[in-house]
């Protein structure tokens, strides 16, 4: 069948997302640079200066503006913010009360996520996220963060993937604090979801009026045939007990990547299936769960969708228009079908610290030169840019996936 361009609504907000710790370089004051100096972690390489986004904010603003776009979505360090308990710096607070003025001045929606994967180390230094203390240390953090910050917020997201933070610190020790223990995962995954909402009534009560929600690390889940229990199981704990807590709050945010898939014989997810391209982040090319995942969030939420992170870590940017092409086409379908999808974010304006994977995995619309820190725009950005200006969305002519 012929693909016919498709449009997006006028208010549909376009933009690109980041996080403090991947781009801004020298975040030595949490736990994930502590995590990836310490021997025997899965760590590839340190952040080191990262794209250096620190002092770079307003080239990597100017440029998102001119390709188009109309959102950034960026997140702010708590350690920088609250260096040691109860000492908040106003220095820390005035460099994000810039970034946010030049957001506006280049007409872009600065989208605030007070959480994005890295907790100070003096929170960390104790039990962490399974300790129900970090989430009214948390709650205390964004209510000084949002009075200082709060009157030129466009959006903002609590914690960014606070199942990936339990799954990945407490269970499958891929992240901070690097440990595998079920109780302490449970505890985990109970003060994250309080943590969400203390912080959301906090930055509720501060200055500004703007939406806030969560953003969910979601997958497309498929069960093999007797596969399902364990499929929903894993579900459960990584997706519904996320999506029942935020019931009732102005968006939950969509970030999707990938399928999982569940067999029979085992609780983890199988490999990749036979004749699917499998990506530098070792998971399938499924551009095509985007749309799964939207509905499921609708479904089990009842909340308005911002797609807060979609994207594809690649070397070939024609697969990268390709995979968003597919994306955003399921996207369309669910706004055909009556959703109420807010926006679209993609991961990531740069390429940037890929986490335990380092600098190997590249996501950005923007190359960035590891030793001059020379921003390279991709072809990727000026086509999504060029979505983003007009709402039209070509098909990619010729194309695939693989
Ligand atoms: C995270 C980002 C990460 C991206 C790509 C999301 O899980 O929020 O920090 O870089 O996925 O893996």
């Amino acid at each position: 069948m012929a693909r016919m361009t498709l449009t997006f609504p006028d208010e549909f907000l376009w933009g690109t997302a980041t996080a403090a710790h991947q781009v801004e370089g020298g975040n030595w004051n949490n736990d994930w640079w502590a995590f990836e100096h310490r021997p025997g972690t899965p760590c590839a390489e340190p952040s080191g200066d990262a794209c250096d986004q620190w002092h770079r904010y307003p080239e990597d603003v100017a440029l998102l503006a001119a390709l188009g776009f109309g959102a950034y979505r960026f997140s702010v360090e708590w350690s920088r913010i609250e260096p040691e308990e109860g000492e908040f710096s106003t220095a820390a607070l005035d460099h994000y009360r810039r970034v946010i003025a030049c957001c506006r001045d280049h007409g872009l929606v600065p989208v605030v996520t007070f959480h994005h994967f890295t907790t100070p180390r003096w929170a960390a230094a104790g039990e962490c996220w399974s300790d129900p203390v970090t989430a009214e240390r948390f709650a205390r953090f964004c209510e000084r963060a949002v009075a200082a910050l709060g009157a030129e917020i466009g959006m903002a997201c609590t914690i960014n993937e606070p199942n990936i933070v339990a799954t990945l610190g407490y269970f499958l020790a891929a992240f901070p604090p690097g440990v595998s223990d079920v109780d302490r995962y449970q505890r985990a995954n109970d003060t994250l979801i309080r943590a969400h909402r203390l912080a959301y009534e906090a930055l509720k009560a501060g200055p500004g009026d703007f939406p806030v929600g969560l953003s969910l690390s979601m997958a497309e889940f498929v069960a093999e045939p007797g596969g399902e229990e364990h499929m929903r199981r894993v579900r459960h704990t990584m997706e519904d007990i996320y999506l029942e807590a935020v019931r009732g709050d102005d968006f939950v945010g969509v970030q999707t990547y990938s399928r999982m898939r569940f067999g029979p014989d085992s609780p983890v997810p199988l490999g990749p299936a036979e004749g699917v391209p499998v990506l530098q982040m070792g998971y399938e090319y499924w551009p095509q769960a985007l749309e799964a995942t939207i509905r499921r969030a609708v479904e089990v939420s009842g909340c308005p969708i911002h797609v807060t992170e979609n994207g594809i870590g690649t070397a070939d940017d024609r697969q990268r228009i390709a995979y968003v092409t597919e994306a955003l086409t399921g996207v369309r379908r669910c706004l055909d079908d009556g959703l109420d999808v807010r926006s679209y974010f993609y991961w990531s304006l740069l390429d940037n610290f890929e986490w335990a994977l380092g600098y190997m995995p590249t996501f950005g619309l923007i190359a960035v030169d590891r030793v001059t820190q020379r921003r390279a725009v991709k072809p990727s950005a000026a086509w999504l840019g060029q979505v983003a200006r007009t709402g039209r969305l070509d098909p990619a002519p010729g194309v695939s996936g693989g």
